[in-house]
């Protein structure tokens, strides 16, 4: 099964949303040298954002940089574990724009390995990436721009899918959890700002490091796992940003939204292979006789 095709043919202009959608806004981007977050930046650029994107290298945000034909995306370097780096960057970005209104956190990762083997060490650096670099990010931005301009704004934290259990990667699915109550917790205290907050839960989406970093026999079967037979596409996540971060979004507060071809409700297609009729179809209820085995005879009774 094949998903909406990426519009190559017109990068520069949205696919969905007029130039003008995100007119005037400022935006921080973070991990957004690659995958998610670079289409992310580019499809906010494509609505009128400035956007400033961080990363810890130089190179990859210099790409996204040259992939935006706007000249309205700004790169810095800037690890988000970094208390002093995020400070920097945060009064960076007010210091050119005077404002923030929107933070996608969206920087993150792990390493897939059974619960058993990961070490203290190993735990910890991603609980550091993904619950701390977000809370880095997000406090900072919020104290110094998004409440005392008086003006609120929006922070969007990606986490994953499915939620019932993160089977080979133990700390990230903890990490994330963590994420997802924190967004919810900020959206109550800091709703008086006017400051939303979500969790954005990723399912599986053909980035460039799900398709290269996971061994290449989870990589074949990741569509046979998903009910829609597919995997997301890098415009389709960045699509939905660019509408939560429009006024259309602005009901949207304290909840996580969940983009991922509905396997966060169920593993595989349905019906599963082994629950099919000869032609394929789904069983369906069917009344008959229950039979019991009877212990005198050896033989099948039927029973009312
Ligand atoms: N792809 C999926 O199917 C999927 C599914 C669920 C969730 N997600 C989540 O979605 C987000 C983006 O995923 P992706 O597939 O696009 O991954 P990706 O291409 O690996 O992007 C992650 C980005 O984060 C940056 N980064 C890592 N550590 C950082 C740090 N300490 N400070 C600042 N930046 C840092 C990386 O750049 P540097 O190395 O230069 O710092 C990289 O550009 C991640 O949080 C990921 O876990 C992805």
């Amino acid at each position: 099964m094949e998903g909406p095709a990426d519009d190559a043919s017109a990068p520069e202009r949205s696919r969905l949303f007029l130039p003008s959608l995100l007119d005037g806004q400022v935006a921080i981007v973070t991990g957004a040298g690659s995958g998610l977050g670079r289409e992310t930046a580019l499809e906010l650029a494509r609505c009128g954002a400035r956007v400033t994107i961080c990363g810890r290298r130089a190179e990859p945000l210099e790409e996204t940089v040259a992939l935006d034909p706007h000249g309205l995306i700004e790169a810095h370097v800037c690890d988000i574990r970094e208390e002093d780096q995020v400070q920097r960057l945060v009064d960076v970005v007010i210091g050119r724009n005077s404002k923030i209104d929107l933070l996608v956190n969206n920087a993150g990762g792990q390493f897939l390995a059974p619960a058993e083997s990961i070490t203290p060490k190993g735990f910890r650096t991603v609980i550091r990436l993904n619950v701390e670099g977000t809370w880095l990010m997000t406090h900072a931005v919020a104290t110094k721009a998004m409440i005392p301009s008086g003006r609120g704004g929006k922070v969007f934290s990606v986490t994953l899918s499915p939620h019932n259990g993160m089977p080979g990667m133990a700390h990230s699915g903890a990490a994330r959890a963590a994420v997802e109550n924190l967004m919810r917790t900020l959206a109550i205290e800091w709703a008086r700002f006017d400051v939303k907050l979500l969790a954005l839960a990723a399912g599986q989406f053909e980035t460039q490091t799900l398709m290269s970093k996971y061994p290449q026999a989870i990589v074949d079967q990741i569509a046979h796992t998903i009910p829609l037979g597919r995997l997301g596409s890098e415009r389709e996540w960045a699509e939905m940003v660019a509408y939560l971060a429009s006024s259309a979004g602005d009901f949207f507060s304290g909840t996580v939204i969940t983009m991922d071809g509905a396997r966060d409700d169920w593993l595989g297609p349905w019906p599963p292979p082994q629950a099919t009729d000869e032609e394929g179809r789904p069983l369906s209820e069917e009344r008959r006789e229950p039979v019991r085995p009877s212990p005198d005879s050896g033989a099948q009774a039927p029973q009312v």
